[in-house]
């Protein structure tokens, strides 16, 4: 029983590597989900009817209604959830994830713990689990927009930071203690509980990002610690893969929003930003029209789409790929313009693109994108805001200052589509739609670029 078990972890072990290697292409990535998927069923499978549980029929009986209903509305969820709400998904799934860690310390500290080394293990679980569950749920908040306005108290970060070394300190008494007393033990639930709270509430709009990905890191840094309780490799290996693939992004999120990690740790960085939409003297805007955008597309030589949140509410990917395949034909030059935190989440206009098949090789990251706005007759924004900001290079008490941008301001001409003058999530005013050669078209996404795709047909 144990080799075949073990053959099957180690099976499942594979499935979440190539699962995972196969996320990083758009190509690729549902295939590696469906695999990794299949090997955690299997490791499910395996350590219900293989593991020596020793367990009741009737404790059967519970696990499958359980697994049922929870297959049942995860299903439910997933396909009726829309692509823009997916990042509120993510932020409360992470947070189950650190839930199952806290109550499974629980339950095990309720038993025998017979040495020191299973005593750290308890409680990490247990730490790490409530900071990721209730900081999950307030990011879930966050991100759906019912905790947007949050009053922060004077010292904030150093309340934070004293009460985040009080749980430590308190921990490390009750471990070389032996302290077992169940009271003490809830007392360390809730100050986690109280510490993921007050850790993601102060943190500013444009700087979620970063903290999901380390939620969801820390999420899988709770399971591999259950891993190493219950000495379960598939466990083990699966909460590393998670937490070291979410250090990597959440690394990659510091550098895409120019903050170091110990800021996001530490510092509560980022303001409350609300939204304004008022303009502060910066000057008036110009509008234009499909008709006046189509002539200038039709003459320039190099085009470049800037994405972000709106074409993905609008859901106007494949009439963007109609635009950029008619412009194609005509001889311009198009390119789509990525800034990696563009949307709500990770890879988010990769995706949105991918699936109306725009050609991978079009897609150019921020980086090796930025010095070729100098040579780009029109840039199309469509539904970007907080990227296109030059606020993030010129106004030092910005919340976004310090924010690597793309520089659409160098282009020869800036047409900007969005419904209205509402910020982005940033919630701050954007000078880029005041620049004497930016023009604004106004309206839905889908709604202009059709009219736009119209009119080019035209030419
Ligand atoms: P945003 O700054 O959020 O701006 C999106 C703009 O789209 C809004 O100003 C909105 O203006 C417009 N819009 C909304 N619906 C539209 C529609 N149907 N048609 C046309 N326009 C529409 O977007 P961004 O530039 O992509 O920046 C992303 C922001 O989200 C950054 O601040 C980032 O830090 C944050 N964030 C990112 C992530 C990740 S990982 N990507 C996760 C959480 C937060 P109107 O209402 O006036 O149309």
């Amino acid at each position: 029983m144990g080799i075949v078990l073990n053959i099957i972890y180690l099976i499942a072990t594979i499935t979440f590597i190539v699962g995972l290697k196969k996320l990083g292409h758009p190509e690729t990535a549902k295939n590696g989900n469906l695999i990794a998927a299949m090997g955690m069923g299997l490791a499910i499978v395996g350590t219900i009817f293989i593991h020596d549980l020793n367990i009741s029929p009737v404790i059967y009986i519970l696990i499958g209604l359980a697994i049922l209903i929870g297959s049942i509305m995860g299903w439910l969820i997933a396909i009726k959830v829309e692509m823009t709400k997916m990042p509120e998904l993510v932020s409360l799934f992470n947070g189950f994830g650190g839930a199952s860690a806290a109550l499974i310390g629980l339950v095990e500290f309720s038993k025998n713990v017979d040495d020191s080394m299973q005593a750290i293990t308890i409680v990490s679980g247990i730490i790490i689990g409530a900071i990721t569950f209730s900081g999950s749920l307030i990011a879930w908040g966050k991100l759906n927009g019912s905790l947007r306005s949050v009053v922060k108290i004077p010292q904030y970060n150093a309340i934070n930071n004293i009460f985040f070394i009080g749980i430590i300190a308190f921990a490390i008494f009750m471990i070389a203690a032996g302290e077992g007393s169940q009271i003490a033990i809830y007392g360390l639930l809730a100050a986690g509980l109280i510490y993921g709270i007050l850790f993601v509430l102060p943190i500013g709009g444009a700087d979620m990002p970063v903290v999901i990905s380390l939620l969801n890191s820390l999420t899988g840094i709770a399971a591999a610690i259950t891993g190493i309780l219950y000495s379960n490799m598939v466990m083990l290996v699966g909460g590393i893969l998670v937490g070291s693939a979410g250090i990597i992004l959440t690394v990659a999120m510091c550098k895409a929003m120019n903050r170091t990690l110990g800021s996001v740790i530490f510092g509560a960085f980022g303001g409350d930003n609300t939204v304004t939409g008022e303009n502060k003297a910066l000057g008036s805007i110009k509008t234009t029209n499909p008709s006046d955008v189509a002539v200038m597309m039709n003459y320039a030589t190099n085009v470049i789409i800037v994405p972000g949140y709106g074409l993905a509410v609008a859901q106007a990917q494949h009439v963007i790929h109609e635009l950029e395949e008619l412009l194609s034909k005509k001889g311009v030059n198009v390119k789509y313009a990525i800034h990696p935190v563009a949307g709500r989440m990770p890879g988010h206009m990769n995706v949105l693109l991918a699936e109306s098949n725009v050609e991978y090789n079009m897609l150019v990251e921020m980086d090796d994108i930025n010095p070729q706005f100098n040579n780009a007759d029109v840039v199309l924004v469509v539904g970007a805001n907080d990227v296109v900001n030059p606020a993030a290079h010129n106004d030092p008490a910005s919340p976004i200052y310090g924010m690597p941008i793309l520089d659409v301001e160098k282009a020869k001409h800036i047409i900007v589509n969005k419904r209205g003058m509402n910020a982005g999530y940033a919630g701050i005013e954007n000078e880029l739609f005041y620049n004497s050669k930016t023009s604004m078209l106004f309206g839905d996404a889908k709604a202009a670029l059709t009219d736009l795709v119209a009119e080019l047909k035209n030419m």
